[in-house]
């Protein structure tokens, strides 16, 4: 299933809603995930699904060189199109690989950013597992996206695609997820500003 998937998100690579650089109104839309955050100068973010890199760009600014970014992604294309963005910073290590069988830091991350990827990942509950074990005691788990989760939910199901399947799981459902995975949400909205999770490890 992961092939099919890496497939359909290579062929979108070069597509506009992929490649290009944030405009103003999704940079305002980031404003509150850099909020709920806090300082994050010197500290180290992992950022799995992170596409073209756009996202991973602007973290690797905002951690600094003596901060560290571990961004991956299934999409050979898209990792390419990442790399090619971040050329030339040396903090940010870019691969190409799936987050669930991905060597990670163990207690070593500050913050987890999932953006716009988490309905794409097969098993929710083992991949929180994963992701809270990769987090510092107190480190932030963010999962947002820029549309709400029934909008989201609804391209999906329309693409008829190898994404179709690939749902955001009811608020209630994802409380018992986080619970389940040491995980305590602080944070939660679902509106016109987009789908906007933050959860702290306990
Ligand atoms: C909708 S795109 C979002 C890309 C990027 N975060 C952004 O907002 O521009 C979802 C990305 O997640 C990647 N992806 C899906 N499942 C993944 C997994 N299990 N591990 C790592 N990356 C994955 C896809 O290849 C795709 O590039």
């Amino acid at each position: 299933m992961y092939a099919r998937k890496a497939d359909f998100f290579d062929s979108q690579s070069d597509a506009s809603w992929a490649a290009d650089d944030y405009g103003p109104e999704e940079l305002a839309k980031l404003v509150r995930v850099f909020a709920a955050a806090g300082p994050l100068e010197g500290k180290t973010v992992l950022e799995p699904g992170c596409g073209t890199g756009r996202l991973t760009k602007i973290l690797a600014r905002t951690v600094g060189i003596r901060g560290r970014v571990l961004a991956m992604d299934i999409s050979a294309g898209m990792v390419a199109a990442a790399k090619k963005r971040l050329t030339g910073q040396a903090h940010v290590e870019l691969r190409q690989g799936r987050l669930e069988i991905f060597p990670l830091p163990v207690d070593g991350v500050d913050l987890a950013l999932c953006h716009q990827v988490f309905p794409h990942l097969e098993d929710p509950k083992g991949a929180l597992a994963i992701l809270s074990r990769s987090l510092k005691d107190r480190g932030l788990l963010i999962i947002c996206h820029f549309k709400p989760m029934s909008a989201i939910n609804d391209v999906h199901r329309k693409a008829g695609t190898a994404v179709a399947k690939d749902m955001i799981p009811e608020r209630e459902e994802m409380e018992r997820l986080c619970s389940g995975a040491n995980l305590t949400i602080t944070e939660f909205t679902d509106d016109e500003r987009g789908y906007f999770l933050c959860a702290k490890k306990a």
